[in-house]
């Protein structure tokens, strides 16, 4: 993994941190990334330290539960993805500490979007976290892809995921 700058993030004491993953859909890669890290979380008893949500750019499955093939690969890896779409809004970048895209389309629309530069200094991309080793820079839109596309979505994301949660965690225990 290479060196992340992350912004500043509130020490545990406080609240917990706020962590928003977005896809274009927000119906397979997104909600996949907040299953993954809700799992990581609850295995670790952590909680009441992460408060963890994803949306989508595009508003087509507004209030759909994830794509029912993402939804079986998931179960299968035993993660249930519960997450109703919603879209990106303008106060997501208030609220959230870290904005997390899956690809390279969703950080320029988030870019746009943001109101302020502090606000663009939250936006992450997930591929960020990968091992260097990883031969991906994004987790690739599985929507038009067959089971392998999703199998590939669900290993990259636990490696960035498992990522991202050791980093935040070490980070805030600085
Ligand atoms: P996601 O995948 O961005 O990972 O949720 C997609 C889901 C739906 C569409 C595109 C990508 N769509 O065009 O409806």
């Amino acid at each position: 993994m290479q060196h992340i700058d992350l912004p500043l993030l509130p020490p545990c004491d406080v609240r917990p941190v706020r962590i928003l993953f977005v896809c274009l859909g927000n119906i397979c890669r997104s909600p996949a990334a907040e299953g993954v890290l809700r799992a990581i979380v609850q295995q670790h008893g952590t909680e009441a330290q992460w408060e963890i949500d994803s949306a989508g750019t595009g508003d087509w499955h507004i209030g759909d539960l994830p794509d029912r093939r993402m939804r079986l690969h998931a179960r299968n890896r035993g993660i249930e993805l519960n997450h109703r779409c919603r879209q990106v809004r303008e106060s997501d970048f208030d609220h959230f500490d870290l904005i997390i895209p899956m690809d390279h389309s969703n950080m320029r629309n988030l870019h746009n979007m943001a109101p302020t530069t502090e606000a663009a200094g939250k936006i992450l991309p997930m591929a960020a976290f990968l091992d260097s080793s990883a031969r991906y820079d994004h987790i690739p839109d599985p929507y038009y892809e067959g089971s392998e596309g999703f199998e590939l979505v669900l290993d990259l994301l636990d490696d960035a995921v498992g990522n991202l949660y050791r980093t935040v965690t070490a980070r805030r225990q600085d």
